[in-house]
């Protein structure tokens, strides 16, 4: 399970993020990086950002800590955002919080990175799909001089539209588009990465995921989607263990 804390204080907004993302304090006297389950993007992009980002640190990527941060009605009460207090008030309840990097900056390609760092991400972007990890937005940070990978929402685009777990498995990926392209050639981690990806795994890493975030979204009505959190973890463990089947189609 993921830890379980509880907000105590909302800092400030991180207005760099789309979602509108909260700095938060936390009862365990730590500071989070708060995801909202009331933000546009919805619950699915909180699900991604736990699946992917645990499959990363199971790979040793390194990824901030997840845990889970119940937020109460109260918490906006003081901020004179309007567009902060409906989306605080918008997600009592469970949300993502993501252990706060302090000092950490943005990556870009003027940085010295560890090449042994550059190769399991690129590999694992491609796997799961990611389309943010561009030069215009690394969401990659550097701090303590090492590479840490943040921002997973974007990945597993599949259950937007859940259909065939072909189509998903054998789409190419656009490495031209990747921040760390032409760095670190995902084939050098293949065979080492890829033997680490058992059912048993994806399992793990999608029963961290709370089961309401897994049913289907009311404001977004999809004929095909899984009608309960059981069908939706076997759904995902299926798409994605399809695509590693089939990584000859999109490694480079
Ligand atoms: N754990 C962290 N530690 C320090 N800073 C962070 C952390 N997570 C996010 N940030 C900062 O907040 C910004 C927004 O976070 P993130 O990219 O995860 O949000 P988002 O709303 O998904 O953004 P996007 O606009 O890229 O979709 C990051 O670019 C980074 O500057
Ligand atoms: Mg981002």
């Amino acid at each position: 399970m993921l830890p379980f804390i509880t907000a105590t204080t909302y800092l400030t907004a991180l207005r760099e993020g789309g979602s509108l993302p909260g700095l938060v304090e936390a009862d365990d006297s730590g500071t989070y990086v708060v995801k909202f389950t009331g933000a546009g993007q919805g619950t699915k992009a909180l699900v991604a950002e736990i699946v992917v980002g645990e499959l990363g640190r199971r790979l040793g990527i390194k990824v901030p800590e997840l845990a889970l941060i119940d937020i109460d009605k109260e918490l906006g009460r003081r901020e004179p955002d309007e567009e902060v207090q409906d989306l605080v008030k918008a997600s009592v309840g469970l949300n993502l919080a993501i252990d706060f990097l302090p000092g950490s900056v943005g990556y870009d390609r003027s940085f010295d990175i560890d090449p042994a760092d550059v190769a399991p991400i690129v590999w694992l972007d491609a796997y799961v799909a990611n389309v943010d990890r561009s030069a215009r937005n690394t969401n990659l940070l550097i701090w303590h001089r090492t590479l840490w990978a943040i921002d997973h929402g974007a990945c597993l685009r599949f259950h937007h539209a859940w259909g065939s777990p072909e189509a998903f498995a054998r789409s190419p990926y656009n490495y031209a588009d990747h921040v760390l392209s032409g760095r670190g050639n995902p084939r050098t981690v293949h065979d080492r990465l890829s033997a680490q990806v058992s059912e048993q795994l994806l399992d793990e890493v999608l029963e961290l995921v709370p089961d309401d975030w897994l049913l289907p979204d009311p404001d977004r009505p999809d004929p095909k989607a899984p009608p309960d959190a059981a069908a939706a973890r076997a759904a995902y463990r299926t798409y994605l263990a399809m695509r590693l089947a089939a990584a000859e189609r999109w490694l480079p």
